[in-house]
C-alpha cells in the first residue's frame, strides 16, 4: 500500500474550529494549511485602506488588479502567514473592523472569482487542507475528502470571543455574538456561492469534542481515502 495525496476541504460557519483542525491536520500529516478566510480578509483590509466601495463594480475590478497575495510559512508558528503585496497583514486581518466587513466584501462576485481562481492553482499539486465556506462545493468539488463543520452557537462565540480578547482587551461578547450571527446570515443567504454543505461532506459536529479527538477521527479519514493498492 502506498499513501497519495488529496485535498481535504473542511467548510463550515465561522469560529467553529475549521482552522484549528486545519492546522493542526496539515502538520501532521505534512500537507499544506490554506485559510481562504484570510484571503477575503486580506481583500477587505486592502479595501478599508483604500476607501474601495465594494459595491462599485469598477472600483472592485480595478483595486483587485493591484492586489497581490502569497502563504509565506512561517516556521515559528509552523504555518502560513498571508502577505498583500508583500506585507505580512495576519494580524491587521483579525481587526473587528475587518471582521465587520468580510462577509458583504465575500459576497461580491468579482471578489469571489478572484480568490477562488487562487485557491483553485494552490491545489494544483493537492497534498493541501483548505478551509472556508465553499470550499468543498465550489473550490474543489472532486475533493478526495470533505468535512462540514458545526458546534453549538454559544460555543463558537466563546471560542471567538478569547481568541479576540488577546488582542483587544476592550471586546464584549455582545459585540462577538452580533458579529458571528450577522456573518452566518450573510455567509449562508449571499447568492454567489453561499455556504452550504456539499452532498458529499461528512458533518462533524465538536461542541462537545476535544481537539485530539477531532483530530484522530479525521486522520482516520484522511488514512482511508489516501491509501490506494500500490
Ligand atoms: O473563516 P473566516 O471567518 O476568517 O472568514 C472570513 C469571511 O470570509 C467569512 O465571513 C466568509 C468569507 N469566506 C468566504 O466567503 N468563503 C471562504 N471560502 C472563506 C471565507
Amino acid at each position: 500500500m502506498s499513501a497519495n495525496k488529496i485535498i481535504v476541504a473542511i467548510d463550515g460557519f465561522s469560529s467553529c474550529g475549521k482552522s484549528t483542525l486545519a492546522k493542526q491536520l496539515a502538520a501532521r500529516i505534512g500537507y499544506n494549511y490554506i485559510d481562504s478566510g484570510a484571503m477575503y480578509r486580506a481583500i477587505t483590509l486592502y479595501f478599508l485602506r483604500n476607501g474601495v466601495n465594494y459595491n462599485n463594480h469598477d472600483e472592485v475590478v480595478a483595486a483587485l488588479a493591484d492586489i497581490h497575495l502569497t502563504f509565506v510559512f512561517n516556521e515559528h508558528a509552523k504555518s502560513s502567514d498571508i502577505h498583500l503585496n508583500d506585507e505580512d497583514v495576519s494580524l491587521p486581518i483579525r481587526d473587528m473592523l475587518v471582521a465587520e466587513k468580510v462577509s458583504p466584501v465575500a459576497a461580491v462576485k468579482e471578489v469571489r472569482k478572484f480568490a477562488v481562481a487562487q485557491q483553485q492553482k494552490l491545489g494544483r499539486k493537492k497534498g493541501i487542507v483548505m478551509d472556508g465556506r465553499d470550499i468543498g462545493s465550489v473550490v474543489f468539488p472532486d475533493a478526495e475528502l470533505k468535512i462540514f463543520m458545526v458546534a453549538d452557537p454559544a460555543v463558537r462565540v466563546m471560542r471567538r470571543f478569547k481568541e479576540m480578547y488577546a488582542t483587544n482587551p476592550h471586546i464584549t461578547i455582545d459585540e462577538v455574538r452580533h458579529n458571528l450571527e450577522l456573518r452566518d446570515y450573510i455567509d449562508s443567504t449571499r447568492e454567489e456561492s453561499p455556504l452550504r454543505q456539499a452532498a458529499d461532506a461528512i458533518l462533524l459536529d465538536n461542541s462537545s469534542m476535544s481537539r485530539e479527538e477531532q483530530l484522530d477521527k479525521v486522520i482516520g479519514w484522511v488514512k482511508e481515502r489516501s491509501m490506494v493498492s500500490a
